[in-house]
């Protein structure tokens, strides 16, 4: 090997070297103890002592060549590096700062709170009531005896004392009669629970209890009032059906259909084809129902209804499955924000 192959392939090699470590392996090579630059000048003993001058120079020179181009090299490899970094870690401070995160009311408890909004705006109080009841404000005290037929219909979680899981928010009117006297305006608004689940039924769900009682409070009271309340909560004047029902607690008792907030009463999928949507059920507080929490029916009447607070929501937003309000996917929750 001549120093001229030698010098060019050594260049081409410091070119051809991306990083540090690349790099001092090249150096390694040619300059190294075992090195090829190395390895020449060790060859030069072979040489006559004519020939040996002029060739040691020539290596020499090859020699400090290369030391010099491995340095500039080695500069213009951490300049490319502080370059790519720069770049790559680059802050543009003009931008927006990211704000963390912020969450939102439930789509059911808004529809809770605008419920309570409307009511609260006529004067009602809002009263919670117990999750936890017993047997008598759950059903007796709404004139559901042991052996009514009525008790079928709410399939009750029970607790071993004989407690149970509320089955409506119907038992926090018996709390207010209980605790105070006529004149009552009053909404219930919470969790209630039943055994039973499938495709529009959950363990837990909410309802809306409502409570009027006064001096002649008559039917048209209650009507009066439904048909405000679904304009309000609805934004809308959306037709009423009042149809005939029964409940123990109220005498004469009704559910009430509105007309589909989807088709307008065209009749859809939302409605089953009829063009209405049941929202509650209503009626005039039995006398028994007064009698046993204290109120004496001759000299006072009321109104009461209960409505579905998931399934207000649903109609609102046109939400076609109840179980999205409880998986809790934020892609779902976000959108009511
Ligand atoms: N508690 C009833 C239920 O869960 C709903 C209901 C009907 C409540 C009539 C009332 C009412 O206050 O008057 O099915």
């Amino acid at each position: 090997m001549n120093v001229d192959d030698v010098l060019s392939a050594a260049k081409a090699a410091v070119h051809g070297a991306g990083d540090e470590a690349s790099l001092e392996q090249v150096r390694v090579r040619y300059l190294g103890r075992k090195g090829e630059v190395t390895a020449l000048l060790k060859g030069l003993s072979k040489l006559t002592p004519e020939e040996r001058p002029q060739a040691g120079a020539a290596i020499n020179a090859a020699k400090s060549r290369l030391t010099a181009l491995i340095a500039e090299r080695k500069d213009q490899i951490a300049a490319e590096q502080l370059a790519t970094a720069l770049a790559e870690e680059a802050v543009d401070v003009t931008l927006p700062g990211r704000r963390p995160g912020s969450g939102g009311l439930h789509p059911v408890s808004q529809t809770l709170a605008r419920v309570e909004d409307i009511f609260t705006g006529a004067g009602y109080d809002v009263f919670a009531g117990l999750e936890v009841e017993d047997d008598y404000h759950n059903f007796e005290a709404l004139n559901i005896p042991p052996y009514h037929p009525a008790r079928s219909m709410h399939d009750t979680f029970y607790f071993d004392d004989g407690t149970l899981l509320r089955t409506h928010t119907s038992p926090a009117q018996v709390h207010v009669m209980e605790r105070q006297p006529p004149p009552i305006r009053v909404i219930c608004p919470g969790r209630v629970y039943r055994r039973e689940s499938d495709l529009s039924h959950t363990p837990m769900f909410h309802q809306i209890e409502g409570l009027v009682i006064d001096r002649n409070i008559s039917f048209a009271h209650l009507k009066g009032t439904v048909t405000e309340f679904t304009r309000q909560f609805f934004e809308r004047d959306l037709e009423l059906r009042f149809r005939p029902s029964y409940f123990p607690f109220t005498e004469p008792s009704a559910e009430v259909d509105v007309q589909c907030v989807h088709c307008m009463g065209r009749g859809c999928r939302v409605c089953s084809h009829t063009g209405w949507l049941e929202i509650m059920g209503c009626g005039l507080v039995h006398p028994n129902a007064l009698q046993m929490s204290g109120i004496d029916p001759e000299a006072w009447s009321g109104f009461a209804f209960g409505m579905g607070g998931d399934r207000l929501t649903m109609l609102l937003h046109e939400v076609n499955d109840c179980r999205l309000f409880f998986e809790n996917d934020l892609r779902f929750l976000e959108q009511f924000r």
